[in-house]
C-alpha cells in the first residue's frame, strides 16, 4: 500500500473508531478473594436521557457532603490523591465503606449501613438535587461505574458514566422524587489466567426500596420505593448486591463501551459542512486575489514604465500608510503574543489527544497537558509578542515583555478566583482547592513568566520585521468607508464563516463542557480546529485586501478583530445554548455559566484574532513587497 493511502486510512480509523487511546495505567491482576476498592467521586448533575431535557445545574458536591449522609468508611473517609487536571476537573476521590472481594459473596444482598436519623431539612436538600438530576460517580479499578443504556440511534448498547442520585422522572402517587438507596453492582471480569482475574466493565443498576428501614438485609427491588419525608426525622438503609459476570472484553478495550459517541455521522456531517465551507471560500477568494492582484500589479509596473507622471489607485495609494504604527501597539501586541501561546497550546493538546495519549483511565490529563503547554509555552509568546512590538514600531520592550507574562493569567486567575467564590459561598466542592490554586500560581509566574521574558529577550534581539515600504512622514486623509468595511460590522459579517465551520462540533464540547458528557471525538475536533484556523486567516485577508482598496490603512486592529469575530457568534451561541439546553436555578450556577462562557469566549478571541491579524500581516508584506516604489 502507498504511503498516503495508509495514511488515509489511518486518519479515517482514528476518527471513526475515536475510541483509540493507550490504556494509561498497567493493568492490576486480581486473585481471588483479593480486595476491589470502589472508590467515590463528586455528585455532578447530569442530562437526563430524554431529548428536551435540561441541565438543571453545574455544581458538584462531594460524596461525604454531610448533607447527604452517605455511609463512610469507619475510619472515616480518605482522599485519594490527584493530578492537577483531575482536581481542575472537578474529581474529589475519596475511599467508600462497600466491602468487595473478587469472586466472593457473589450476588449476596448486603447492608451497607443505616443511617438512623436524616433531619427535615436534609431530606429536603436531598429531594431538590434528585430534582436536578444528580448522579453518583463512582470508580472500580479506574473504570467509572455505569448504567448500561440503548442508544436511540443506533441501538447499540454503550455504558453511560455515572448513575442516578434518585428518581424524579416517573410518575408515582405521591408526586416526590424517590431516593435510591440499593444498588445491584455487577462487575465484570476478564479471566486472565487460571488464578488471575481482571475488571473489564462496572455497571450500577440503582434501586429505590421502600418500607421499614432496619438492619435486615432484603434486596427485594419490586417493593415500594422510598420517599424522603421533609417533615420529620427518617432512617435511611443503604444496600448493594454485587455480581460477577464473566466476559470476554480483554482488558486492553475495556473502554470501548465507554467512549460511546452519540450518533457518529454527526460529526461527519459537521466535517463534511465544513470542508465544505472552507474549500469554498479558499476557492472563492484565491480568484479574486489572484485576478485582481495581479491584474493591479501588472498595470503598475506598467505605467511606472511607460510614463513620467505616476497615478496611484487603489491598494497602492497607501503604501506610505500601512506600516504606520497603530493605536495601542502595545496592546495589540501583547494579544498577539499570548494568542500565539494559546494556539500552540490548543494545537499540541490536539496532536496529543489524536495519538491517544489522553486515555480516559488517566483522568484529567487533558487539563493537566493544557497548563504545561501553556506554562511552556511562555517562551513563544513572548518572543512573539517582543518581534510584533518592534515591528509596530513600539520603544518600551520591557513594559512589554513584563505585561506580556502577567496580564493575561493575572486577568484569567481573577475570574477564576471570582468564580471559586462563587462555588464555595455554594457549598459546592467544585472550587479548586487553595493548594491547588497556589501550584497554578507557581506554575504560570515560576515557570511561564520566566519563559515569556526569555522568549521575549530573543525576539528583541531578533528585532523587528523588515518591511518592504517606507512609511510617509505625514499621514493622508482616509476617505469614508463603505459601512460592511467599519471595525464593528466587518467582525461581525468575517466571523460567520469561521464560526460556520465549527458549530456542530461546538454543540459537543459545550456538552462535554457544561453537562459532564464525556468528549472523545478528538479526531473530528481536530480537523474541525484546523479548517477554522484556515477560514480564519482568509476572511481576515480578504478583508484586509477590501480594506486597503477602500484605502483605509489601519488595518492592525481590523484585522485582529475580524479574525476573532467568530467570538462574538459564540458568545451568541453560548446564550442560545444556556436558553436551549439548561434551566438553571441558583445564581450561582449561572455565576458560573456565564463566568466560564466569558473566559471561554476570550480564550477564542485571542486566538483566532492573532491568528487573522498575523495572516493578514503576512499578506500585507507579500502584497507591498511584489511592487516596485520609486
Ligand atoms: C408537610 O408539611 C406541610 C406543611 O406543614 C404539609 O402541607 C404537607 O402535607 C406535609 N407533608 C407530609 C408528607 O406530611
Ligand atoms: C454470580 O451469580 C450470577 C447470578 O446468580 C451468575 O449469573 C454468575 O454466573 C455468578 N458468577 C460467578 C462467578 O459465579
Ligand atoms: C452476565 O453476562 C451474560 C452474558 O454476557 C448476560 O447475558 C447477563 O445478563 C449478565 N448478567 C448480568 C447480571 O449482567
Amino acid at each position: 500500500m502507498n504511503p498516503a493511502k495508509s495514511l488515509i486510512t489511518l486518519l479515517v480509523f482514528s476518527l471513526s473508531a475515536s475510541a483509540f487511546y493507550l490504556p494509561g495505567a498497567a493493568p492490576h491482576n486480581y486473585r481471588q478473594g483479593e480486595k476491589i476498592e470502589l472508590y467515590v467521586n463528586t455528585l455532578t448533575p447530569i442530562l437526563s436521557a430524554n431529548d428536551d431535557a435540561k441541565l438543571k445545574s453545574l455544581i458538584n458536591y462531594d460524596y461525604y457532603n454531610p448533607k447527604f449522609h452517605f455511609c463512610q468508611p469507619e475510619d472515616g473517609p480518605q482522599a485519594r490523591p490527584e493530578g492537577l487536571g483531575s482536581i481542575l476537573f472537578g474529581d474529589r476521590i475519596f475511599n467508600s465503606p462497600y466491602d468487595i472481594k473478587m469472586l466472593q459473596d457473589n450476588a449476596t444482598c448486603k447492608t451497607l449501613c443505616v443511617i438512623d436519623a436524616v433531619p427535615p431539612e436534609d431530606a429536603k436538600f436531598i429531594n431538590d438535587r434528585i430534582r436536578e438530576d444528580y448522579a453518583l460517580n463512582w470508580l472500580v479499578d479506574g473504570l467509572p461505574a455505569a448504567e448500561m443504556k440503548v442508544d436511540s440511534g443506533n441501538e447499540e448498547l454503550f455504558f453511560d458514566m455515572g448513575f442516578n442520585l434518585g428518581n424524579d422522572d416517573t410518575p408515582n402517587s405521591e408526586h416526590r422524587p424517590t431516593l435510591n438507596n440499593h444498588y445491584e453492582i455487577v462487575l465484570r471480569y476478564h479471566k486472565f489466567s487460571e488464578t488471575e482475574y481482571r475488571i473489564v466493565g462496572v455497571l450500577v443498576w440503582p434501586f429505590s426500596i421502600g418500607g421499614p428501614q432496619t438492619e435486615s438485609s432484603t434486596c427485594e427491588t419490586d417493593s415500594l420505593p422510598l420517599y424522603l419525608d421533609e417533615n420529620q426525622t427518617q432512617a435511611i438503609r443503604y444496600t448493594y448486591r454485587v455480581t460477577f459476570n464473566e466476559s470476554d472484553t480483554p482488558w486492553a478495550t475495556r473502554w470501548d463501551n465507554y467512549l460511546h459517541i452519540f450518533d457518529p455521522r454527526i460529526h461527519w456531517f459537521s466535517l463534511i459542512n465544513s470542508i465544505f465551507i472552507a474549500v469554498f471560500l479558499c476557492v472563492m477568494v484565491s480568484m479574486i486575489l489572484y485576478r485582481s492582484i495581479s491584474r493591479d500589479i501588472s498595470r503598475y509596473n506598467a505605467i511606472d514604465m511607460s510614463e513620467d507622471v505616476q497615478e496611484d489607485w487603489g491598494w497602492k495609494l497607501v503604501h506610505g500608510e500601512v506600516f504606520r504604527t497603530p493605536q495601542n501597539p502595545m496592546l495589540l501586541s501583547i494579544m498577539a503574543g499570548n494568542g500565539v501561546q494559546l494556539s500552540a497550546m490548543v494545537a499540541v493538546t490536539l496532536v496529543f489527544a489524536l495519538l491517544g495519549f489522553l486515555s480516559p483511565s488517566n483522568r484529567g490529563s487533558l487539563a493537566t497537558v493544557m497548563m504545561i503547554c501553556w506554562s511552556f509555552f511562555g517562551s513563544i509568546g513572548g518572543y512573539t509578542s517582543s518581534r510584533v512590538y518592534a515591528s509596530l514600531g513600539g520603544l518600551d520592550k520591557r513594559k512589554n515583555s513584563f505585561l506580556t507574562a502577567t496580564l493575561l493569567p493575572t486577568f484569567v486567575f481573577s475570574i477564576v478566583f471570582l468564580l471559586n467564590l462563587c462555588l464555595l459561598i455554594a457549598g459546592s466542592s467544585g472550587a479548586v482547592p487553595f493548594g491547588t490554586l497556589l501550584l497554578i500560581i507557581v506554575l504560570w509566574y515560576g515557570v511561564s513568566a520566566p519563559l515569556s521574558a526569555i522568549g521575549a529577550y530573543f525576539g528583541s534581539k531578533h528585532g523587528a520585521i523588515q518591511h518592504p515600504v517606507r512609511v510617509n512622514q505625514i499621514p493622508r486623509q482616509i476617505p469614508p468607508v463603505p459601512k460592511y468595511l467599519r471595525p464593528w460590522s466587518a467582525a461581525l459579517i468575517s466571523g460567520i464563516l469561521p464560526f460556520g465551520v465549527a458549530f456542530i462540533e461546538l454543540y459537543f464540547v459545550m456538552s462535554s463542557l457544561f453537562a459532564s458528557r464525556a468528549y472523545y471525538a478528538f479526531g473530528f475536533l481536530a480537523l474541525t480546529s484546523g479548517v477554522m484556523g484556515l477560514t480564519t486567516a482568509t476572511v481576515s485577508i480578504l478583508f484586509t485586501y477590501f480594506m486597503l482598496c477602500a484605502e483605509e490603512y489601519r488595518w492592525h486592529w481590523r484585522a485582529f478583530l475580524v479574525g476573532g469575530g467568530n467570538a462574538f457568534w459564540l458568545f451568541i451561541y453560548g446564550i442560545f445554548y444556556w436558553a436551549s439546553r439548561l434551566s438553571l436555578d441558583s445564581f450561582s450556577s449561572v455565576a458560573l455559566y456565564m463566568g466560564y462562557l466569558f473566559l471561554l469566549v476570550l480564550l477564542d478571541f485571542l486566538v483566532t484574532g492573532t491568528i487573522g491579524f498575523l495572516a493578514s500581516y503576512w499578506a500585507v508584506r507579500k502584497l507591498y513587497s511584489s511592487i516596485r516604489i520609486d
